[in-house]
């Protein structure tokens, strides 16, 4: 007989699906298509050299330490380059706030697997990173979605539905205050001190994710929630990094930062999870840090990144005028931008038409964790040539304009 395994599965994978968006980006395998949908870095900003010295090097003299088990915590020369890494960025940490994780994702359900229980609150924003969506929903917590507005989430709403909430006091809040994650919004210096009043006044702690903090094309870099809690009374913030967007996504490597308690915690998760990240992957990472010379090679990604979002946003000038309704964020960072269209536009309808027009990007929908809005797309500027970024606007326009 055959086995109904559904009805063995877990509670919490009930009504679990994983990433909505998934069986959209299977459907892009057609090299014709040129999509602006996955968050890839360019691998024209790889540092392939420094990595085949760096791999080279580590095989011949630690093979044998490469190929066993190693801590838990995480190898103890990442650990002191990380710290010092940190420091150019005003975060003063030492050992025991930090773990190395195997990516961000992984510091995301660590986070998750800490603080949930089933209906547990988390506010995020509306919207925010799908992948953080589908972390935290193993532990079938309840998202509330706080407003996203020009300058980062409206704090305001934050303080009126923690009020409603009352005696149901939210786990966390979850924020990429640096160029989001769908949006490429970045949150003001104001909305940071804001937000950490309010963490302080209810007692709940601020998850700040940072994957593209060193990703900032243009304006002045603004502290950090760790460290704006550093300077007043400190313990309120986690701080979730990964190398993916730095260095390169495919190593797999993150490091989680909070109070001693947390991250203590996290490892003993750790344990159960993935017990060790590879001491390979983690020892390219201290290269990347210690030998491959960063603050160049960040430079040269920021000009690179910079040159292709100015050629997507001039594009979508010429090609998007005022009359078709349509507007789209300015980001002064990272990899995304989000058009808003017409409401009556589901971009999700929307994504299959433009299949036909070869060129795909994320349905909006995607990013919320309750209430969803459908009528926006998330677009990726760093992973298309400069050429077919251009190419892919027009595309764009022409498959909009029959539907408004
Ligand atoms: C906001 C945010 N957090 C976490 C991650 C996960 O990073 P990783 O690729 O290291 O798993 C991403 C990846 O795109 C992201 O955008």
């Amino acid at each position: 007989m055959k086995k109904n395994w559904n009805s063995r599965f877990s509670d919490n994978l009930k009504e679990y699906g994983g990433y909505s968006i998934g069986k959209l980006f299977a459907l892009l395998s057609d090299p014709e298509i040129i999509s602006l949908a996955g968050g890839l870095p360019s691998p024209e900003m790889f540092l392939k050299e420094g990595m085949r010295t760096a791999s080279k090097n580590r095989l011949q003299e630690n093979i044998e330490t490469i190929m066993q088990y190693t801590n838990i915590k995480g190898e103890i020369d990442l650990i002191k380059a990380v710290i010092q890494f940190l420091k150019r960025d005003n975060i003063h940490i030492s050992e025991e706030n930090i773990v190395i994780t195997s990516s961000g994702q992984h510091g995301l359900d660590i986070t998750g697997r800490l603080f949930l229980n089933p209906g547990d609150i988390v506010i995020i924003d509306r919207p925010t990173f799908a992948g953080a969506i589908v972390a935290f929903q193993l532990q079938r917590p309840e998202f509330i979605g706080i407003d996203t507005e020009e300058a980062g989430p409206d704090v305001k709403s934050y303080e009126k539905k923690i009020e409603e909430l009352k005696k149901k006091k939210p786990k966390y809040m979850y924020v990429i205050p640096d160029f989001q994650n769908p949006s490429g919004i970045t949150m003001s210096l104001k909305k940071r001190e804001a937000l950490l009043d309010l963490s302080y006044k209810y007692d709940i702690p601020i998850v700040e994710d940072s994957p593209y903090r060193d990703l900032r094309y243009y304006g002045k870099t603004i502290p950090s929630i760790y460290e704006l809690d550093q300077e007043r009374e400190g313990g309120h913030v986690i701080g979730l990094y990964t190398f993916s967007k730095l260095f390169c996504p495919g190593i797999r490597v993150g490091f989680n930062i909070g109070p001693k308690d947390v991250i203590d915690r996290m490892t003993n998760i750790k344990e159960g999870n993935v017990l060790n990240t590879p001491k390979y992957n983690q020892d390219m990472c201290t290269a990347f840090l210690t030998e491959m010379n960063y603050e160049p090679h960040l430079e040269k990604c920021r000009k690179y990144y910079r040159e292709k979002l100015n050629i997507f946003l001039q594009t979508m000038e010429k090609y998007f005028p005022p009359e078709m309704g349509i507007t789209w964020t300015k980001p002064e960072g990272g990899l995304f931008l989000w058009v808003t269209v017409p409401e009556h536009i589901d971009t999700y309808k929307l994504f299959y038409e433009a299949l036909k027009f070869k060129v795909a990007f994320v349905p909006g929908s995607a990013f919320y964790g309750e209430n969803q809005s459908n009528n926006h797309m998330r677009i990726n500027f760093s992973f298309a040539s400069k050429e077919q970024l251009t190419e892919a606007v027009k595309r764009l326009s022409e498959c909009i304009k029959n539907h408004i």
